[in-house]
């Protein structure tokens, strides 16, 4: 199901391409255009069969995946290179991604759901403390909302519940490192800060019972950091770090 907007977009984009070029009218059927326009990653989609797609890959790097890259528009507090079926066309029919986070001193991936994943986050390097709110009705015996928080240490794994917010810091001076898994080939992210604070002021006053004004919501929407970005301010005392 989580194919289907992509498969259309694809089917859209060939129609588009096969309409440009004059069908022959005495051709019932049209024959593919020499070149085309599509992404190879669309390409691999419409590949007829799995067997079909290995054509598309020839080489056999075409299937190595290199996290030893730079993030476009990191924060402060390190880096996370994401592999999807765009960044990472061969993984197209796998149902799977992956991402590698190197999280500095005090860095912190701000909280955060997966639309279409579960991740199972594994620390390779240092720990992290993880924090994840599952849903509405999960609580404590008091009603308040259960958080979910560990510090998992180096070679430890926590499972991320797909739409559930969740977040990581690094609370040490060295750099940790996580490697995370994913169900979905397509498992996209939203950051809560930018999502909730996207919207007008006069939802985000509404959504906070009206206890913050419009110049402080957009002091605050002015103010959101760049994921991954520095955490929590004992840390960066203890480490000796500059806020700004
Ligand atoms: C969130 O908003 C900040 C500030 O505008 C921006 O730097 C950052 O790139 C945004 N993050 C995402 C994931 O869009």
């Amino acid at each position: 199901m989580q194919f289907t907007s992509a498969i259309v977009f694809a089917i859209l984009a060939y129609t588009n391409t096969v309409m440009a070029t004059p069908v022959p009218t005495s051709t019932a059927v049209a024959t593919p255009p020499a070149t085309t326009t599509l992404s190879l990653t669309q390409q691999l989609f419409l590949s007829d069969t799995a067997v079909d797609r290995f054509k598309l890959l020839p080489n056999n790097d075409d299937f190595v995946f290199s996290f030893n890259q730079d993030q476009k528009g990191a924060g402060k507090g390190g880096r996370l290179i994401a592999a999807n079926r765009k960044t990472f066309p061969a993984l197209v029919g796998s149902g799977s991604g992956m991402a590698v986070g190197f999280v500095g001193a005090c860095g912190m991936n701000t909280l955060h759901v997966h639309p279409r994943a579960t991740e199972l986050q594994v620390v390779v390097q240092g720990r992290l403390v993880t924090e994840m709110v599952p849903e509405n009705g999960v609580n404590n015996p008091d009603g308040t909302p259960r958080v979910i928080s560990n510090t998992v240490n180096a070679f430890e794994m926590t499972p991320f519940y797909q739409g559930s917010v969740h977040t990581q810091f690094n609370p040490d001076c060295t750099d940790a490192v996580f490697v995370a898994s994913f169900n979905s080939e397509d498992f996209g992210a939203g950051q809560i800060a930018n999502e909730t604070f996207a919207v007008g002021n006069d939802v985000i006053a509404a959504t906070f019972g009206q206890s913050i004004n419009g110049a402080d919501i957009d002091k605050i929407r002015a103010a959101i950091p760049a994921s991954i970005a520095l955490g929590v301010e004992e840390c960066l005392m203890k480490c000796n770090i500059k806020k700004n």
